[in-house]
């Protein structure tokens, strides 16, 4: 059973709110509704201090990331986990390594790669079970247009951690590289880190793909966007290194979230 407030945001039954919850000062929700998208600048937030602590662990976490191996010359490292969110209960539980590592986008959505699962580096278990990161999940759930759902539906929470890594002549390249969809409803992007780059804009048109309404480069740590994937396409251009560095980079999370809805059995 789902419920609106008078702000209608989306307030499922039996919701607690999580004892560490981000607090923001924006309702992102009815900008994700009506825009299919949203922006929030870092001072947007209030973090406790444990949560600037939690902050910096995972801001120095990006150094372990693994190069890519799909694109060894595009200067990106990512890991890629899943959780299961119940939305009833309000749990989040991760998903186990072994069967979580796959990461599997439709030709159609991005046709720059091969219409089969890529694995990537799975994201630690003590980075999957931080504090912050629960909080940001929960917040971007709770401020992401997904009310067709009922309540009792789980959701799957896709999180990427990627650095894009630029050297002096070898920009690093985001893909796809154009305008595109990712095929999950709701996505979300949070900057943690940003040194010694030009370029990296946040580029958003409407479904015409000729209407931006958003081209801006996120600066500070928990700059953060958030995508409704049917009302909007998007792209990150390439990062160059500045020119007073050799090289640079841009650490972003991306969390996503899918409904785990059963797929009955077709005829063969
Ligand atoms: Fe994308």
């Amino acid at each position: 059973m789902i419920i609106e407030n008078e702000n209608h945001t989306n307030i499922y039954d039996g919701y607690k709110e999580f004892e560490n919850s981000l607090i923001c000062r924006v309702n992102a929700y009815q900008k994700m509704k009506i825009m299919g998208f949203c922006s929030l600048n870092s001072e947007d937030f209030s973090l406790t201090d444990a949560q600037k602590l939690d902050l910096s662990l995972i801001q120095r976490h990006f150094d372990s990331l693994a190069l890519d191996q799909y694109d060894e010359n595009a200067g990106r490292y990512r890991q890629h986990s899943k959780y299961v969110y119940l939305p009833l209960l309000n749990i989040l539980v991760p998903q186990s390594s072994e069967n979580t590592s796959c990461y599997k986008q439709d030709i159609g959505f991005n046709d720059e790669v091969r219409n089969e699962a890529r694995k990537f580096q799975p994201v630690p278990n003590d980075i999957l079970l931080n504090n912050l990161i629960r909080s940001l999940i929960f917040h971007d759930f709770k401020n992401s247009p997904l009310y067709q759902y009922s309540s009792t539906v789980p959701m799957e929470v896709g999180i990427h951690f990627i650095r894009m890594k630029a050297m002096v002549e070898s920009p690093s390249i985001s893909v796809p590289n154009r305008l595109h969809k990712d095929g999950e409803p709701c996505t979300w992007i949070h900057l943690i880190n940003r040194v010694g780059v030009s370029g990296g804009e946040n580029i958003i048109t409407d479904n015409t793909k000729t209407n931006i309404l958003c081209n801006q480069i996120m600066h500070n740590p928990l700059d953060s966007i958030g995508i409704v994937d049917d009302l909007v396409w998007h792209q990150v251009k390439p990062i160059h290194v500045d020119e007073h560095s050799q090289v640079g980079y841009r650490d972003v999370i991306l969390i996503d979230f899918t409904p785990m809805l059963a797929m009955p059995n077709s005829p063969s």
